[in-house]
């Protein structure tokens, strides 16, 4: 029997509704945070997120707190048909789609700040971001009342943000974390990546490239610092106009690392074009 389409709501009280339905008859529900222009990637982690509960939640909301840059805010793609065409087709229960004044009604003047986590790398580049997410996706919570939510380890340090903000809260949800999914050519995907020209395109692959050859350099023993000099310049040489920042990081914590003493993950950031491209992978000897 082929599943019907995606209920869509736009309300929390509807979304409270379905799930209040939902935790009467005993179903358990995952949910999948996003900000819509679906791809690939996420349809891997609807994937997943199918597999953890009976039910599954989308919520497509482009939350305007934690962009920094409001040039970034209006370019960013939204295609809210195209998305429910595809919610559809990877069997998706419950699209939560709600508006701006349902999010943040104009007295709204509360903003979770998640210290430590959120510091460095991305959060030094995008001052409010990480609070704008954290405020975001603890609304997004409490509002589906889901058992759990998929994440993917793309946004890596969002990753250990949402998980630090829903322990130190106690949030009743399980974060489940999807590795990066990625193009053929190793581009980890991204709703960004939309945004490249074709010749953009072509040399985006280089930032897991360096990733990995780092990573594997770091494996070896190989000092940190020599490892950031020739992977910021090939980075460059390769045609990106700038590299943020390009680090090694523990797993456990995210606190900064100088060598592989525990398991790890480097991380970057990197512009090419208009768009800023971030990546990361794990790292271990
Ligand atoms: O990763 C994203 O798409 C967003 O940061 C999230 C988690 C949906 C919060 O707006």
């Amino acid at each position: 029997m082929t599943k019907p389409p995606p209920r869509i709501v736009r309300t929390v009280a509807d979304l409270r509704n379905v799930a209040g339905e939902w935790k009467g008859q005993s179903l358990r529900s995952t949910l999948v945070p996003t900000m819509g222009a679906l791809h690939k990637g996420h349809l891997e982690i609807v994937r997943m997120a199918k597999t953890l509960a009976e039910r599954t939640i989308v919520s497509i909301f482009v939350n305007p707190t934690q962009f920094n840059n409001p040039n970034d805010l209006a370019n960013y793609p939204r295609t809210l048909d195209a998305d429910w065409r595809m919610l559809e087709e990877a069997g998706v229960d419950l699209l939560f789609a709600p508006r701006q004044h349902e999010m943040y009604p104009e007295d709204f003047t509360t903003k979770i700040t998640v210290s430590k986590v959120s510091e460095g790398l991305c959060g030094a580049f995008r001052p409010g971001h990480f609070e704008g997410v954290a405020t975001v996706v603890a609304k997004l919570f409490n509002q589906s009342q889901a058992n759990f939510a998929v994440l993917g380890e793309k946004d890596y340090q969002q990753l250990h943000v949402v998980r630090r903000m829903t322990r130190d809260l106690d949030i009743p949800i399980e974060i489940v974390a999807h590795p990066t999914v990625r193009e053929p050519d190793g581009l980890a995907m991204s709703s960004r990546n939309a945004r490249l020209t074709p010749q953009e395109r072509q040399l985006a692959p280089e930032l897991a490239r360096q990733l990995n050859i780092a990573a594997a350099a770091f494996g070896r023993g190989t000092p940190a610092q020599d490892i950031y000099q020739v992977a910021h310049k090939a980075i460059l040489a390769a045609g990106f106009s700038s590299v943020e920042y390009f680090e090694l990081r523990a797993e456990r914590d995210l606190m900064p690392l100088q060598s592989l003493s525990e398991p790890a993950r480097l991380l970057v950031a990197a512009n090419l074009g208009r768009v800023r491209l971030i990546d990361n992978v794990p790292v271990s000897e």
